[in-house]
């Protein structure tokens, strides 16, 4: 569950009690705060994001620069030297990429729509990443380790200021869209900009973890992945969260070319995997109230060929129903709150419980962001999400993903 506690609080320093913004009110607040030293340098950071709003000519700039992206292969090759020299340039090159590419998120927020873009919740992020372009874009040129390390600590903080960027993303479009009409445009921005953060957080952490000495990674590559693995260890945690929720949990049973290992990154399956496995336990669980003790295996059959892999989730979860098929892959739609059953809201006490706050891991689901997010990014690594729904049955969900080891082309990080 992610913080949102934030979001009230900035609301206030954002917003005045009609919900519009009075730019200025950032500095104000903090500076009328008694902490004195702590609150005048924090007023006097805001002040600097509040006229970045206006003087924009640096954002503009780096904004019309293409980004350099590059193929996984290239990160997985590029040689190791042992004076550490691999560090400077993989820093050089972050150092010139990420300003480009926070740049190009920035002038997607200013291209929302007024009554969206005005939403705190909203502003908070646009403002987190004003902030990060600033810290990223006069950041000396790295020519030494010492400076490299600074860089270093500095991206560290800009990846944990920035974890719950999903969440408010999440929380400000499913409050502000229903004054929009196009709701493509919205969709958009989200596959864009989520899209574009796996990528910069990807390379960010890759850069990182060079620096660590782990047996079967190279950065955030790992050279020896076994799939199966990674998916028991998803299993798991969704089974543990099914279990917690409703006091029952379908089986995972993992079938077909269980021994594939290959080299590819973690993340993003990281985040697709429990979402798609909790969607097929949940539908099963729902599906078979009257016999919590005997529910269907959900299966997962891995398929690997030399070009990709496809990991196909299937359940007998009853399927999605003719009439909301076309909507999963909207983001913000969800059945969570449908059903009335209390086997399913746990009761009243339950509905207070199971709220859930966040579009990630942790509780079973509710925010709506778990297919299409995971569609997003499956498209982004150069593979697909398709779904099967056998209505009245259960669902197949295939999950198709590219190789990133060279031997065909691949996508650009
Ligand atoms: P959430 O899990 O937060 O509801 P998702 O985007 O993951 O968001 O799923 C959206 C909706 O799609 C779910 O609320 C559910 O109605 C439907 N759905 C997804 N997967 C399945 C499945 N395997 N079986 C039945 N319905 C599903
Ligand atoms: C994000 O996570 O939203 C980022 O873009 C991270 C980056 C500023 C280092």
């Amino acid at each position: 569950v992610r913080n949102l506690s934030q979001t009230s609080a900035n609301q206030n320093r954002n917003s005045d009690s009609k919900g519009f913004i009075s730019p200025n009110s950032q500095a104000y607040s903090s500076a009328r705060s008694s902490s004195v030293v702590h609150d005048y340098s924090l007023a006097k950071e805001k002040s600097r994001q509040v006229v970045s709003f206006y003087n924009q000519t640096a954002i503009d700039a780096a904004a019309s620069k293409p980004s350099v992206r590059l193929t996984p292969a290239t990160l997985l090759y590029t040689g190791k030297t042992p004076d550490g020299n691999h560090l400077l340039r993989s820093a050089q090159y972050l150092h010139k990429e990420l300003p480009v590419r926070v740049a190009h998120r920035i002038a997607e927020f200013r291209g929302l729509p007024f009554i969206v873009g005005c939403n705190p919740t909203i502003l908070q992020v646009h403002e987190l990443y004003i902030r990060a372009f600033q810290m990223l874009s006069e950041f000396p040129q790295i020519k030494n380790h010492e400076t490299e390390h600074r860089y270093c600590q500095m991206v560290k903080g800009l990846l944990d200021d920035h974890k719950d960027v999903v969440t408010h993303l999440a929380e400000g479009f499913r409050e502000s869209k229903k004054h929009m009409k196009d709701e493509n445009m919205i969709h958009h921005f989200l596959d864009r900009t989520l899209t574009s953060r796996l990528g910069i957080r990807m390379l960010a952490e890759h850069h990182l973890s060079l620096h660590q000495d782990m047996g079967d990674f190279i950065g955030i590559i790992c050279t020896k992945m076994t799939l199966r693995k990674v998916i028991e260890k998803w299993a798991e945690f969704a089974r543990e969260q099914c279990e917690m929720r409703y006091g029952f949990t379908p089986k995972v049973h993992i079938t077909g070319h269980t021994g594939a290992m290959f080299p590819y990154i973690m993340q993003p399956l990281d985040y697709m995997l429990p979402e798609l496995i909790k969607n097929a336990l949940r539908a099963t669980v729902e599906s078979h109230l009257d016999t919590p003790h005997n529910l269907p295996d959900v299966v997962i059959t891995i398929a690997n060929s030399d070009m990709d892999f496809i990991i196909r989730i299937s359940d007998r979860g009853g399927g999605i129903s003719h009439n909301i098929i076309n909507k999963v892959f909207q983001y913000h739609f969800t059945t969570a709150q449908d059903s009335t059953d209390p086997r399913v809201t746990g009761g009243t006490f339950g509905a207070l419980t199971n709220t859930n706050n966040g579009p990630t891991a942790g509780p079973l689901c509710g925010f709506g962001f778990g297919l299409p997010v995971s569609k997003a990014y499956a498209e982004y690594l150069g593979g697909s999400l398709v779904l099967q729904s056998m209505q009245g049955y259960g669902t197949d969900l295939y999950l198709r993903l590219r190789h990133i080891d060279g031997k065909h082309e691949s996508f650009r990080i």
